[in-house]
């Protein structure tokens, strides 16, 4: 069994990215430039976007953090992120999700101008992603890819299940690993709350894909001897021995379905580093105009 080291991938990422931003600095050009919004108190949702912020600095980019109060209205949110859609200074732009419940989210990705939309929500760039056009692509998913690619793990011909179909994994992951490119070439089943006998299911995935927040539901049983099993659950679970008093769990049973895989990423440490170095590439390449 090995690991997949979303952390050393990360900083690998992280690594190749500083350089290039040293190179365009070197040459007279601009520093890319993020900018996320973050509205109300949420503690993991201000841990995270304190998290890309910090990453910004480490690899040598600007950034702008924009924290409202959860009273900020509809109408105001909306009109700041138009004054950004016009700052050419900025060349990317993410508003971290949850939003409170007076605030539509649709509605604010979808003023976003799709070009400096480097999480890739923006439904131009979930269209251009289904068309095969270049397009950003949402940071989780992306990450998952490059684990994939980076430890030369065969997907052509494989059977993929995915467990979820968020908008921001499942969904994606599925689209993305069936695509004609590598990673990708695989035959895709996507599992949700309505599958009847998920175990079936997923005793038949070559790679496993689970993405759905409920510590520990992929069981032994459920994995055949062999799988490459990808975790993308981060729930916050109690833990007294720690002085925070949460660990991080993910939605597999790690300890037991570990002995059975090719490959199988950590929680913590698989595909949650990634998600913040893919975030500062999709910027990167905004500020390069790469993709638009
Ligand atoms: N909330 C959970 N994941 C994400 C993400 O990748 N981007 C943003 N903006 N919000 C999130």
């Amino acid at each position: 069994m090995i690991l997949l080291d979303g952390k050393k991938t990360s900083e690998a990422i992280q690594s190749e990215i500083a350089a290039e931003v040293a190179d365009i600095k070197k040459h007279g050009g601009k520093a890319p430039h993020l900018a996320a919004i973050l509205v109300g108190q949420d503690g993991g949702s201000m841990t995270y976007v304190n998290n890309k912020v910090l990453a910004c600095e480490r690899v040598g980019f600007d950034s702008t953090l924009l924290h409202y109060e959860d009273t900020i209205t509809e109408e105001e949110l909306l009109n700041k992120i138009k004054e950004i859609n016009q700052d050419p200074n900025i060349d990317g732009l993410i508003v971290q999700l949850p939003l409170p419940k007076h605030i539509n989210g649709n509605k604010v990705l979808e003023v976003m101008d799709y070009k400096k939309d480097v999480d890739g929500f923006h439904p131009v760039n979930v269209g251009r992603m289904v068309a095969g056009l270049p397009a950003y692509l949402p940071a989780t998913p992306y990450g998952i890819m490059q684990l994939l690619e980076r430890y030369n793990i065969e997907t052509k011909g494989k059977h993929c299940v995915v467990i979820g179909r968020s908008n921001i994994v499942g969904t994606p992951i599925s689209i993305l690993m069936s695509k004609c490119t590598i990673p990708g070439e695989s035959t895709v089943t996507i599992c949700h709350r309505n599958t009847v006998n998920l175990p079936m299911h997923t005793r038949m995935a070559d790679i496993l894909i689970v993405a759905v927040g409920k510590p520990g539901m992929v069981t032994a049983d459920m994995v055949k001897e062999g799988a490459v099993v990808i975790d993308v659950g981060t729930t916050r679970v109690p833990d007294a021995t720690r002085e925070r008093g949460w660990r991080l769990r993910g939605d597999v049973d790690f300890e037991n379905v570990a002995p059975k895989c090719s490959y199988i990423t950590p929680v913590p440490g698989g595909v949650g580093p990634l998600t913040i170095s893919m975030l500062l590439k999709n910027t990167l390449k905004a500020a390069k105009k790469e993709v638009y």
